[in-house]
């Protein structure tokens, strides 16, 4: 659609259709990126709804790690083939999940500038695309963006259903270590009278299983990498399990609605998003009830041996390693709608901390 407008009409008429549109072009080729308003349709909602439904993804289709973006895929509300812009990421996962717009510009405007393209707007939820070329200026080195697959910068270790880098697969679904996870529910997890016995996935079942993974990695990984930006990651990901995969109407989350979501990368039946927009705040109150329960320090592995991170001075320790370790310091130095846009999500990326904002200052193309 992007293209057909624009080869259709001169510039400046494709800056004006495209902005009602939401897909602004400049002058200089690229797309400017904005921060839509908070929606006002926020509450509870089944989903998906007759206009979205499964379809499984076909062989050039982006698939990754992030098992809300490939059902977000799979089922409409992200563009099929995986590719999206910031935006559509935004409005996706409102309508999917109710993720706050805050929380979700966190993740949309580091994983742009970190993994996708930030000049044209584009970014993979799997990996490399022929459709994302390499950032103006290569100024991150000479190959395309890796898509949020590419180990580092925000893909991770000690996930929950992904392997270690270092150990296996850590972008597909890995059935062995969803076993944990249902072993956690069975041992843990709370009883239904629709779902049975030990069914439910509780606060209690995500602490057990979350410090059994980080031992199993710590004790498989000789590098296994865990610093600051990386745990709060990894917890957030956990509270998005309790908060945004739970069923709306009853705010809990049987083991069937939890591997309908993981395995097969589709909502369950008759499933209804949250009642009410998850926010950053939240799920990072829900985030720390879930680590507290076994404290885990950043650090990683040197031959073997957990090393802790020399204690942060910060405002916000991930924060801090988010934007000074893992986005490259070149993204200060670019010109035009590539500038406009990075100073954009810069500053979404420094709403919810609440802290000055910091420049990146890590290093290129990693
Ligand atoms: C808004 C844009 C989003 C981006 C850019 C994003 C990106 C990612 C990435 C890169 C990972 C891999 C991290 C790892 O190494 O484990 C991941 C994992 C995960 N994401 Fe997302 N995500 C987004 C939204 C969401 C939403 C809306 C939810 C929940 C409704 C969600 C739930 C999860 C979960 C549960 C995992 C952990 C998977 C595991 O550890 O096995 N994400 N996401
Ligand atoms: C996943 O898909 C398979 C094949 O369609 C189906 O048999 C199974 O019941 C599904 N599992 C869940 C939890 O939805
Ligand atoms: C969600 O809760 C509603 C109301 O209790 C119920 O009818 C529906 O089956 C539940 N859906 C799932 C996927 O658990
Ligand atoms: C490049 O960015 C740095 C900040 O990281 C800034 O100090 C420097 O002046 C910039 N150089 C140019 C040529 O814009």
């Amino acid at each position: 659609m992007f293209t057909t407008l624009k080869a259709l009409t001169v510039v400046a008429t494709s800056f004006s259709i495209c902005s009602v549109l939401g897909a602004a072009t400049t002058s200089d080729g690229g797309v400017i990126i904005t921060l839509p308003p908070r929606s006002t349709d926020v509450g509870i909602k089944k989903v998906p709804d007759a206009a979205h439904p499964f379809i499984a993804p076909g062989p050039n289709d982006q698939r990754g790690p992030c098992p809300a973006l490939n059902t977000l895929a799979n089922h409409g509300y992200l563009p099929r083939d995986g590719i999206a812009s910031f935006e559509q990421i935004l409005a996706a996962t409102r309508e999917g999940f109710n993720m706050d717009r805050d929380l979700a510009g966190f993740l949309a405007g580091f994983s742009m500038m970190a993994r996708g393209n930030a000049f044209l707007n584009k970014l993979s939820i799997g990996s490399i695309s022929p459709q994302i070329p390499v950032v103006p200026g290569a100024i991150d080195g000479p190959a395309p963006p890796g898509g949020i697959a590419k180990h580092d910068r925000f893909e991770g270790d000690v996930s929950m259903t992904r392997q270690d880098f270092n150990i296996g697969d850590d972008v597909h679904f890995q059935i062995s270590l969803f076993d944990e996870f249902l072993s956690a529910i069975a041992e843990f997890g709370d009883d239904d009278p629709v779902h049975g016995p030990k069914s439910i996935v509780n606060m209690k079942v995500m602490q057990e299983f979350k410090f059994q993974r980080f031992q199993e990695a710590q004790g498989q990984d000789n590098a296994v990498s865990f610093h600051a930006s990386r745990i709060a990651s990894s917890y957030n990901e956990a509270a998005f399990i309790l908060t945004f995969f739970a069923n709306g109407t009853t705010g809990t989350l049987s083991k069937q609605a939890l591997t309908s979501i993981f395995q097969n990368q589709t909502f369950a039946p008759n499933w209804f998003r949250r009642s009410s927009p998850g926010t950053f705040d939240f799920i990072v109150d829900t985030a720390m009830e879930v680590l507290n329960a076994h404290p885990i320090q950043p650090g990683a592995n040197v031959n073997g041996v957990y090393e802790l991170d020399p204690p942060s001075t910060a405002c916000n320790a991930a924060y801090s390693d988010f934007v000074l370790n893992n986005l490259p310091h070149t993204l200060n130095n670019v010109t035009g709608t590539f500038k406009t846009n990075v100073n954009t999500l810069l500053n979404i990326v420094a709403t919810p901390f609440g802290c000055p904002k910091l420049l990146p200052a890590g290093p290129v193309g990693q």
